[in-house]
């Protein structure tokens, strides 16, 4: 158990989780708690730059948690809970304040993006790198599973432990961004990346009606019934959302049906969306049921957080002996 990898990751509860995020990210992650120690935690503290309704927070968290465990998170090999349900992370990244130069956070793409499009930029947003530090390197992780976008913030984070390291001696467990396999960008509505800043998203949690209307209202190219269509034009591609709910086969026929014309765009949405409701539709169940039943989420969340508080603990006692004795 000793010499077991750890993976740590963190979802800000930003947004209701769409079809992109469980492409992206819900789904690798469930899959690799399968077989890895992880630790998973809802980032509520990180969200606090840009959100200010503590109720939005509180739904999008419980949205994320009963996602995950809907989709059947192995809670054994998943330590699964709330940030802010661990203080200890706020200490830590107070330390770490004091070896951590400020050219680097001057160089963050989030705040560089921020200050670019002239938006205020609180200390929130600017010390936003610091905290996500402190989130990983309170739990040892070995491996941090990320998109490219937060590539960088882990490795600051590694950059941070390293200076820690250099003082105090070895200390902390420098960590390893690890970028999964590409999943594809999954595109929205209008064809865009489907974001939530693009306002084009399909709510993973979707019910059954919405989830067909949103797919039916998907932007298609004008090719008629009987035309073959370009795939790689349209935003409905076999290889792109398809492919990650349908079997070989089903890819295949559904492929079939693009080259060789003779089915409308409305019949392969129609296709589309009964295969995603198919896959979907168990985990939309468990899924309404623990929302409609919180308390259970609640335990679980609290579980957790005494799991991630017994780790936490231990490194920051280092960590504040090694600073102040
Ligand atoms: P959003 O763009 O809606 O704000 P986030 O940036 O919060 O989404 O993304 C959270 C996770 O979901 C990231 O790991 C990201 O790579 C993944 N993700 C988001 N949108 C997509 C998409 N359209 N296709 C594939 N993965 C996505
Ligand atoms: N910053 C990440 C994001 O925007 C979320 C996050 C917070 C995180 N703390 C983390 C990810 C620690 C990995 C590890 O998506």
């Amino acid at each position: 158990m000793k010499d077991e990898k750890i993976v740590l990751t963190g979802i800000k509860p930003t947004g209701t989780p769409h079809l992109g995020n469980y492409v992206g990210a819900l789904k690798p992650l469930v899959e690799m708690a399968q077989t890895q120690k992880t630790f998973m935690f809802i980032a509520d503290l990180h969200a606090l730059n840009a959100m200010r309704d503590a109720a939005q927070i509180k739904q999008h968290t419980y949205e994320i948690a009963a996602i995950l465990m809907a989709l059947g998170l192995d809670m054994n090999n998943a330590v699964l809970f709330r940030q802010s349900d661990v203080p200890d992370v706020a200490m830590l990244s107070t330390l770490l304040t004091n070896v951590t130069p400020k050219g680097l956070m001057d160089r963050a793409h989030s705040y560089k993006a921020a200050k670019d499009k002239g938006l205020d930029v609180n200390m929130g947003l600017y010390t936003y790198p610091i905290l996500m530090a402190a989130d990983i390197l309170l739990y040892g992780a070995d491996e941090v599973p990320v998109g490219k976008d937060q590539k960088q913030h882990v490795e600051f984070a590694r950059d941070i432990a390293g200076y820690f390291n250099n003082t105090y001696g070895n200390v902390l467990k420098l960590p390893e961004p690890v970028i999964g396999a590409d999943a594809g960008i999954i595109p929205g509505l209008d064809g865009r990346k489907m974001s939530k800043s693009y306002d084009n998203i399909i709510p993973l949690m979707a019910d059954e009606d919405e989830l067909r209307k949103k797919i039916m209202r998907i932007i298609t190219d004008s090719a008629l019934p009987a035309d073959a269509k370009f795939h790689q034009y349209s935003h409905i591609r076999p290889f792109q959302l398809y492919k990650h709910f349908g079997t070989a086969d089903d890819i295949m026929n559904f492929h079939e049906k693009f080259i060789v014309g003779g089915t409308g765009y409305g019949d392969l949405k129609k296709e589309l969306f009964e295969k995603i409701n198919s896959v979907l539709s168990p985990v939309r169940e468990k899924y309404n049921r623990l929302m409609n039943n919180r308390e259970e989420i609640d335990v679980a969340l609290s579980d957790g957080a005494i799991r991630a508080r017994l780790v936490a603990s231990e490194t920051l006692s280092r960590v504040q002996t090694a600073m102040l004795g």
